[in-house]
Order: C-alpha cells, then sequence, then structure tokens
C-alpha cells in the first residue's frame, strides 16, 4: 500500500536515505575491521548492514510510486577510521534512530493513519535498539584490543530483528520463522 500524506512520505524518503548509507557504511567498516584482526566484529557489521538493507527496501516499499528527492537524516554519515572510533560513529547513528529519529517518524505516521509507513517504522526502530547495544558490546570488546565473543549473528529478514548466536523459533517483532533468519 503506498504512502498517502506528504509529511510521511518525507520521513520515509529520509529513513530510505539513512538506512542506505549505514548499509554501505557498515560494510565499509566490516572490511576495515577484518584487517585489523576483528573478523567476528566484521561479520557483526555484515549482519547489521543486511539489517539496514531490510529497513531501506521496507521504506522503499511503502513509497509505493511516489517520486521526490530525500533529505537525508542519518546521525553518523563519514568516517574513515580505526575500528574503535568506526563502532562510536555506528553507536552515535544508532542512537540518533532510537532516540530522535525513528520515535518522530513513527508518531507522524501514526497521526496521518499510515499503517504501512508505520510498521516500517515500527520494525526499523526495534532493530536500531538492538543494533545500538550490539555495537557498545563490540566496542568493548575492541577497545581492550579483543574481538567480539560471538558465533554467528542473524538477522530476520522481513523486519532486520538481530540476534548473536541462535535465532529465535519465531521473531519477537514481527513473527517471521526461525528458518528465514540469514545467518552471518
Ligand atoms: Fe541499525
Ligand atoms: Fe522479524
Amino acid at each position: 500500500m503506498a504512502v498517502k500524506n506528504a509529511m510521511t512520505a518525507d520521513f520515509l524518503r529520509s529513513a530510505y536515505g539513512g538506512e542506505s548509507m549505514a548499509h554501505m557504511r557498515y560494510l565499509y567498516w566490516a572490511t576495515v575491521a577484518k584487517k585489523e584482526g576483528f573478523p567476528n566484529v566484521g561479520r557483526l557489521f555484515e549482519g547489521i548492514a543486511y539489517a539496514e538493507y531490510v529497513h531501506a527496501n521496507n521504506h522503499f516499499r511503502e513509497l509505493g510510486k511516489d517520486i521526490g528527492d530525500a533529505t537525508v537524516t542519518a546521525g553518523a554519515i563519514f568516517g574513515d577510521a580505526k575500528t574503535v572510533d568506526n563502532l562510536q560513529g555506528a553507536i552515535n547513528g544508532e542512537l540518533h534512530e532510537v532516540e530522535q529519529m525513528y520515535p518522530v517518524y513513527l508518531n507522524a505516521a501514526d497521526f496521518q493513519k499510515e499503517d504501512g509507513a508505520k510498521r516500517s517504522f515500527h520494525f526499523a526502530l526495534e532493530a536500531e535498539k538492538i543494533h545500538a547495544d550490539l555495537f557498545s558490546k563490540a566496542k568493548e570488546s575492541v577497545k581492550e584490543g579483543k574481538d567480539m565473543q560471538m558465533k554467528a549473528v542473524y538477522i530476520c529478514p522481513v523486519c532486520g530483528h538481530t540476534v548473536l548466536d541462535e535465532a529465535p523459533d519465531k521473531c519477537p517483532v514481527c513473527g517471521a520463522k526461525k528458518e528465514m533468519y540469514k545467518e552471518f
């Protein structure tokens, strides 16, 4: 279902831009982490990059045939630094989404009765909370010169829900089945 209101459409375009950039940024930072000898942090970046791809796709789909330019709010845009700093950049971006961007976008979509956009923003908000937490844990390890302790990262391909080591039987956010989760 396509979006009807201009304000919600603006927010979808903005969020689409932000998620697209986060996707690329995390893939870049994954290669940096691997080069620095933190392969698990690299996989964490790759897995979460996929979650941001899922969010961008959801927002894009909700825009339907809408045509327009995007003003992007991202919280963290560029930065080619060491992994410990890149992780802080990632945390800043995720916290911006959790504390400012998605709550405002979600409330606007709710006010404008845009159910599809609401769902898309809700999915992203729930995942970004987890991302901020995981990147913080990764940063603590890297600060001590150690790689992150984990077996794998699992991402729900419907909502971007992110979990370490084992996928749940059902996604707690969207209800997708365990077999659908993508492993990194
Ligand atoms: Fe995220
Ligand atoms: Fe999900």
